[in-house]
Parts: C-alpha cells; sequence; structure tokens
C-alpha cells in the first residue's frame, strides 16, 4: 500500500519543519556542477509545497539558507541568490494558485536588495492566502535568532517595560522569529547527514525527528507521506509516561 492511502487524516502535523540537504552530492553523482543540484531542489520544494497544502498542514519551514552558508565559495552564494530571486518570480502564481501564504525568517538585511524586494512582492501578494503558511528560513540560524531575542528582551527590561519575573517560556517564543507558530510537530531532514546545523533549537524541543538519506532533489511525494506515516505512529509523551497520555 502507498504512504499516501496510510496517512490518517485526522491527525495531520500542524507545522512541518524540513532541513533540505543533499544538493550538491546529488548533482556530483549525476557529474555535474552543485548549482544543478540547488536548481533540482526548487522543484522538490515546489512538488512538496503542494504535497503539503493538499494534506492541510497549517505550516511548512523550510531552511534555505543558513547564516554559516555565507562561508561557501562566492560564485556558489551568487548562483544561490540569483536562483532565489529566479524562483519567487516563477512560484508566485503556484502559491497563489494553493493559496499559499509565503512569509521569511531569518536575517534578510543581508540578502542583496533584488532577492529582498522579490521576496517583499511575493509575502504582499500573497498575504490574505489562508492555507498553507510557507516560511523559508534564509540566512536563519537558531544562535542568531536567540542573540536577537535575548537582545530584545534585556533592552525591554533595562527600559523598564517588563521585569525579570516576567521572562518565561512563552514569552521567550514571542521573541522569536516563529512568533505566531506552533512549535514544529515533525522535523525532517534530507541527505543522511543526523545532525540540526543551527535550526530552530528552541523550537525543536519537542519535535519528532525523522532523518532519511534520500537528497533532497530526489525527495518525492511519497518520501514526503512517508515521513507523515511515521511521525503518525510514534507516541509524544511530552515528558509523561506512557499511560498517562492514553
Ligand atoms: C542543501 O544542499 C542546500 C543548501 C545548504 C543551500 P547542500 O548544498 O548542502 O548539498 P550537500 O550537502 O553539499 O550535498
Ligand atoms: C543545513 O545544511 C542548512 C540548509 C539546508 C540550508 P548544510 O549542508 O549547510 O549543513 P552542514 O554544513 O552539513 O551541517
Ligand atoms: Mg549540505
Amino acid at each position: 500500500m502507498s504512504y499516501k492511502n496510510q496517512i490518517q487524516h485526522n491527525r495531520i502535523p500542524r507545522h512541518v519543519a524540513i532541513i533540505m540537504d543533499g544538493n550538491g552530492r546529488w548533482a556530483k553523482r549525476q557529474g555535474l556542477a552543485r548549482m544543478f543540484g540547488h536548481r533540482q531542489g526548487v522543484e522538490t520544494v515546489h512538488t512538496i509545497t503542494e504535497a503539503a497544502a493538499a494534506l492541510g498542514i497549517e505550516y511548512l519551514t523550510l531552511y534555505a539558507f543558513s547564516t554559516e552558508n555565507w562561508n561557501r565559495p562566492k560564485e556558489e552564494v551568487d548562483a544561490l541568490m540569483s536562483l532565489l530571486v529566479d524562483t519567487i518570480a516563477k512560484e508566485t502564481p503556484t502559491l497563489m494558485k494553493n493559496n499559499v501564504r509565503l512569509s521569511t525568517i531569518g536575517d534578510l538585511s543581508r540578502l542583496p536588495a533584488a532577492a529582498q524586494q522579490k521576496f517583499r512582492a511575493c509575502m504582499e501578494e500573497t498575504n490574505s492566502n489562508t492555507g498553507l503558511n510557507l516560511v523559508i528560513a534564509l540566512s536563519y540560524s537558531a544562535r542568531w535568532e536567540i542573540i536577537q531575542a535575548t537582545k530584545n528582551i534585556a533592552l525591554a527590561v533595562q527600559q523598564g517595560a517588563m521585569l525579570v519575573e516576567d521572562i518565561n517560556e512563552e514569552l521567550i517564543s514571542s521573541y522569536m522569529t516563529t512568533a505566531q507558530m506552533p512549535d514544529p510537530d515533525l522535523l525532517i531532514r534530507t541527505s543522511g547527514e543526523l545532525r540540526i546545523s543551527n535550526f530552530l533549537l528552541w523550537q525543536l524541543a519537542y519535535s519528532e525527528l525523522y532523518f532519511t538519506d534520500c537528497l533532497w532533489p530526489e525527495f518525492t511525494e511519497e518520501e514526503f507521506y512517508h515521513a507523515i506515516v511515521d511521525y503518525q505512529h510514534r507516541e509524544r509523551r511530552f515528558g509523561k509516561t506512557s499511560e498517562q497520555i492514553r
């Protein structure tokens, strides 16, 4: 039976986060330059966004470019930035068709002006869509985010807008870039790497983790459904005993 048919539609994760990894290795395997892998990876983004929207997932957060990725060779960074610009323009109609609302998390100010502008335009155009929230993590790292949140909280205390005693989990969450979003229920990482690579460290505290050897450019809808079916067979205990949550 296909994984699609095994999905329980009353238990769809609200928020799925994905570390889209393995573009370079996929290209290398075909004897191609790394950029071919990134271009093929965009096709996977298209497929998985449509699949997530159709399933009724509320939030899909995709790790597209990390703070650390700025340290890659300049040619690759430049090529990735122009790929971003082309992709946003090309994919906006798909987002409209699927009722998807686009947003971003990360330090967008580091992106070239053209990329910032394209993202702003797409966010505006998709702003009143009511289906899937597609969140692209760009120039994002969790430690960067935690530093920003800490500075802003410290500033609020310093200015007398809040007391040290007011600092709790809820308040810290509200200072994160994901303030309006539930924490991820499921984190998927492709390409066989078993690490978090500075993604959503605060928010992943109780997420279910799913790792697959599949490289991102070859990740299919069926692979995505497999991850969801796997998630649906987990018992999320949040520190309690199995008996308590039954
Ligand atoms: C993920 O693929 C995409 C980005 C980080 C931009 P990689 O480019 O990391 O591909 P590998 O891991 O080298 O195969
Ligand atoms: C993580 O992938 C970042 C993104 C997918 C955007 P990397 O390829 O940069 O991670 P490491 O270097 O293998 O940890
Ligand atoms: Mg990688």
